[in-house]
């Protein structure tokens, strides 16, 4: 199969959609990352997204709309909380998951009765949804377990050969997926899980619901969504987290002829800068600047790429700098420690 890349324009789209009225997929960027979508529909078609990406099928599909009263003929909102976060935040980069309805076929949500629903913040994923003229699920496009692409090139290097069209649009703009939450009852209090932390933080969740709801994470041990269950995000290196530039500690773990390199901020390079050298020197250790600890949206955006050109290189070894975990920078540690378990 040749994999063939264009700009996205209005007749991209359109073709993009002719595509998945025939029922195959297409690589597209929202707001977040690059995805591969399908009618959410239609089995057929969603049976190629799992092969495409090689991804186990009790993994479900999130599926995107293009406005948040179509939601309702395909999911039950169930209460308040559920419509206040529709109302607030989507378009977004959130991401609900609610009782599905029959509509959607059971191989679109991996055999559960729950659908997770978005509407993507993008002027070309809307456009896209409403040529298709069906709700598409949306999944990363990459092959599952390594990191999620951000370009159509990072696209390209996991999915030449196994699609016909990638759409080109520049750079996604945060880089990375959206959060993931739930909505339960229990004792007359609804809690709002966050699944999969991200850019909406608990943080702005709590300024939304008051005292209507409890927030919590619930990203990690409990099985609460298929998220937990698989490796992600994964580089092919072994991955260290540092919370000094004292962890890397060559004296013990050198060997000669493997490849090292240092992810860090830029405040972290600045300030180690001439042990770094000595390191650079002795060990050839290669440093890659993540971005500013006062830049959130870099950091985030960097951080799948370099993944990558740590594969380019055949690095064996990532030092990674633990950063802060609060708000938004949570998520951010979050997937860094998704990619070393
Ligand atoms: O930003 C995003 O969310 C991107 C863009 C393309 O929209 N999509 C994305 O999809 O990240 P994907 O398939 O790579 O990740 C969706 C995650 C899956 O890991 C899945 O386990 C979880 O959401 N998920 C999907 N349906 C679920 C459900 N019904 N209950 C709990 N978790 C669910
Ligand atoms: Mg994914």
């Amino acid at each position: 199969m040749i994999t063939q890349v264009i700009k996205a324009d209005k007749e991209s789209i359109i073709k993009a959609a002719q595509i998945i009225v025939a029922w195959d997929i297409v690589a597209f960027p929202t707001e977040t990352i690059y995805g591969l979508f399908a009618d959410a529909t239609n089995p057929e078609a969603i049976k190629k997204i799992f092969i495409a990406k090689n991804r186990p099928s009790d993994n479900p599909l999130i599926v995107h709309f293009a406005y948040a009263s179509d939601i309702s003929h395909y999911a039950i909102i169930e209460n308040p909380i559920q419509q206040l976060l529709i109302d607030k935040l989507m378009p977004g980069p959130l991401t609900l998951v609610l009782p599905k309805k029959d509509i959607i076929p059971s191989i679109t949500t991996g055999n559960l009765e729950t659908l997770c629903v978005r509407i993507p913040d993008h002027v070309l994923s809307k456009q896209l949804i409403r040529h298709s003229g069906v709700p598409l699920a949306w999944p990363s496009a990459n092959l599952s377990w390594r990191p999620s692409p951000i370009s159509s090139d990072m696209v390209m290097k996991d999915m030449d050969g196994r699609i016909t069209l990638i759409i080109d649009w520049w750079k996604t703009l945060y880089g990375i997926e959206s959060t993931v939450v739930k909505v339960s009852q229990q004792d007359n209090r609804y809690i709002v899980s966050i699944l999969r932390p991200w850019f909406i933080t608990k943080e702005d969740i709590e300024n939304l619901v008051w005292d209507e709801a409890i927030v919590l994470y619930n990203d990690k041990g409990i099985n609460e969504s298929p998220w937990t269950r698989y490796r992600h995000y994964s580089p092919q290196s072994h991955i260290k987290i540092i919370d000094t530039i004292d962890d890397i500690d060559f004296k013990n773990i050198y060997s000669p002829g493997k490849k090292y390199a240092l992810i860090a901020t830029t405040e972290f390079l600045s300030d180690n800068i001439s042990f770094i050298d000595t390191l650079h020197q002795d060990y050839s250790l290669i440093t890659m600047p993540l971005g500013s600890l006062h830049n959130m949206i870099e950091c985030i955006q960097s951080l799948y790429q370099l993944y990558s050109t740590c594969d380019e290189l055949s690095i064996d070894t990532i030092f990674i700098q633990s950063l802060p975990e609060e708000g938004v920078w949570y998520a951010l540690m979050n997937r860094i420690r998704k990619s070393v378990s």
